[in-house]
């Protein structure tokens, strides 16, 4: 399949405030000379703040990464998962396509795609409010057929189920993501028969409860739904994990810790010697052939 460019572009992309200072942490996770490996997080970013990548959008992340241009298009059409063209302003509905989801209804998901949203994917709804998409399996399979809508999975659908869900969506709502049928996660859609001791009060599993408290489902991501979890980057005055301003974490040194001392034998934990318990002892071993796993402290052989 063709990737191409939109024909209708933006004049501009620019990160909000908070995004830019997550992208900046991010670059920050690779050595020095190789910052251009912050490319796929930093496009998503930006996919993820206007919903789609914009060729403004993509030469903006290659200035920011100190790349040419054509490096970063290599990477936005190359992938699929980015959208190369204007999504829904509510959603773009990726419905799985790939066998199990086929064979529980997925056909009869498009279907309502098709009638509701509109007859070929990738073309936004009348109102402009939504897109969809066919992907490939979402991993998801245990409980087909499913989509992904924004952030989460919405699973165990029926064709009623979605036409549902995207009448909700268009109303503003933001649906519960999850298994629609009652199920709490993958366990056999007639109820536990076994591990019944294990079930927990829990009004949703983790995924579902993780999705509805940080609320960010639909949404576009402006950078200041969750923290910024790069506690190297201390300066308190301005990147904090709290996004309070103020980085209260305790000070943490990294380990293993290059060039201070791990014992009294003055030997840094990158040196240590340590004998190997994948390497039994054998009688019919060479003479001497254990001598670099000799102690360093005791000087016994440890044969
Ligand atoms: S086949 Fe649809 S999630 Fe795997």
């Amino acid at each position: 399949m063709l990737r191409r460019l939109h024909p209708v572009q933006p004049d501009s992309f620019e990160f909000t405030p908070a995004n830019l200072e997550w992208a900046q942490a991010q670059i920050t996770k690779y050595p020095e000379g190789r910052q251009q490996s912050a490319i796929i997080p930093i496009l998503w970013r930006a996919q993820e703040q206007e919903g789609w990548l914009s060729r403004p959008a993509i030469e903006y992340c290659a200035s920011l990464l100190g790349i040419a241009y054509i490096r970063a298009l290599e990477v936005a059409t190359f992938y699929f998962m980015f959208q190369l063209q204007p999504v829904g302003t509510v959603a773009n509905i990726q419905i799985c396509g790939t066998t199990t989801c086929m064979i529980c209804g997925a056909e009869d998901l498009v279907a309502v795609c098709k009638r509701k949203i509109a007859p070929t994917p990738h073309t936004l709804s009348a109102d402009g409010k939504f897109s969809w998409e066919e992907v490939e399996c979402l991993g998801a399979c245990a409980n087909a057929p499913m989509a992904q809508i924004g952030k989460d999975y919405y699973e165990d659908l029926s064709a009623n189920s979605l036409e549902a869900l995207i009448d909700r969506m268009s109303a503003g709502e933001v649906p519960v993501p999850g298994p629609q049928t009652g199920r709490f996660a993958s366990e056999p859609a007639s109820g536990l028969t076994s591990l019944l001791a294990a079930k927990g009060g829990e009004a949703a599993n983790a995924s579902v409860a993780l999705a509805s408290d940080l609320g960010e489902t639909l949404k576009r991501i402006d950078g200041t739904e969750v923290p910024i979890l790069t506690k190297w980057r201390r300066n308190p005055l301005a990147a904090s994990d709290d996004q309070t301003g103020i980085d209260t974490a305790p000070e943490v040194e990294p380990r293993p810790s290059d060039g201070a001392p791990a014992d009294a034998t003055g030997v840094t934990e990158q040196e240590a010697q340590a004998s190997s318990a994948g390497r039994p002892v054998s009688k019919r071993e060479p003479a001497n052939v254990r001598a670099d796993e000799t102690d360093a402290v005791t000087g016994k052989d440890q044969d």
